[in-house]
């Protein structure tokens, strides 16, 4: 399995590559907000920035296979352009994804506060190659009487995956410099990236970063058993990437999130278990767990056809 990390600037990289055949792209750049990065001017003329974007696209759409996916990352303002740069370089438009954060939203004096980033689901071609619908079984709403007997499909609202935000406590996951401070503001969540890959890959599949940042893809594709490149200007950023690929730290594990897909009809064949020699003895603690869950699940399945019986019992006697 292939889990390569180079740095370099990614235009340059793909201008030399000769047909990867990328299955699905993550596509988390620089958002040009003024933010502060090593090797980077996140302060572009706004034009170039998007001209910029555009031959990224372009050039990642050219190494990808025919249906293969990519998954643009933004702030929400710049919507429109994010779409308009997919759409001129031949991506056929799929999601409009809303990630709705869990911390507080940015005030805003004379507009609404801000409390999403969008995330541009698109792939080459009119047919995604691969499209795994997953299950979720978030809390029910008060709104709803009945427990879900089989969970429902995630929908292009994703208001259950935690930011790796600094302004509070985010565990351990956020990558660390010595003396504390975060490596990498940017940082995304192992569990954004679990569903990403779930949904629009399978096993042995070829992921590719172009913004790898702090290896947040690679990481995840790793223990989903897929291939994956990244490219990195920053060598310090990859140096911490190596470090991460090669501890299998416990806050990256993913395991903890398998339970979320457990009403996934093929979750064994996209996130196989027990065959990655590397991870067993982190699956093996998880195991019992995720037994308990299964065996809950079972038991809330049961409650259900229960009270659909009673239903349709006492409905019968009516009617009679
Ligand atoms: C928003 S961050 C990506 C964060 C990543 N998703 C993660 O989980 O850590 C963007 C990254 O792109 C890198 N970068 C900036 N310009 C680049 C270029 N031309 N080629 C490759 N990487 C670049 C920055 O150093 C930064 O780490």
């Amino acid at each position: 399995m292939r889990c390569e990390i180079i740095q370099d600037d990614c235009e340059q990289f793909l201008k030399q590559a000769s047909s990867e055949g990328f299955d699905l792209t993550f596509l988390d750049p620089p958002f040009n907000q003024g933010k502060e990065y090593n090797i980077h001017n996140d302060e572009m003329v706004a034009s170039d920035y998007w001209d910029w974007m555009k031959g990224v696209c372009k050039l990642i759409y050219d190494n990808t296979s025919d249906g293969g996916a990519i998954y643009f990352m933004q702030r929400e303002k710049n919507t429109q352009f994010v779409l308009e740069t997919l759409q001129s370089t031949g991506w056929t438009f799929q999601n409009l994804i809303i990630w709705r954060k869990k911390t507080s939203a940015v005030p805003c004096e004379a507009r609404f506060g801000k409390h999403y980033q969008i995330i541009v689901f698109a792939t080459k071609g009119k047919t995604p190659r691969v499209f795994n619908k997953l299950r979720i079984d978030p809390p029910l709403l008060v709104t709803e009487k009945y427990e879900r007997p089989k969970g429902m499909y995630v929908t292009d609202v994703w208001d259950d995956i935690r930011e790796l935000t600094s302004g509070y406590f985010a565990g351990d996951e956020p990558l660390r410099l010595n003396n504390g401070e975060r490596l990498h503001k940017q940082q995304s969540p192992v569990q954004l990236l679990t569903r990403i890959i779930l949904s629009s890959s399978n096993v042995s599949d070829m992921i590719f970063d172009p913004f790898a940042g702090t290896g947040t893809t690679l990481v995840v594709a790793k223990q989903l058993q897929r291939n994956s490149l990244g490219i990195e200007i920053d060598p310090l950023n990859v140096s911490f990437i190596e470090d991460r690929l090669y501890k299998e730290g416990e806050s990256d594990n993913i395991l903890k999130y398998r339970p979320d897909y457990f009403f996934t009809e093929n979750l064994d064949d996209i996130w196989p278990l027990y065959t990655n020699n590397i991870n067993k003895k982190i699956e093996e603690k998880y195991r019992l767990k995720l037994k308990k869950y299964e065996i809950k699940n079972v038991q809330k399945q049961l409650q259900v056809l229960e009270k659909q019986k009673e239903y349709l019992i006492n409905k019968t006697k009516i009617e009679s």
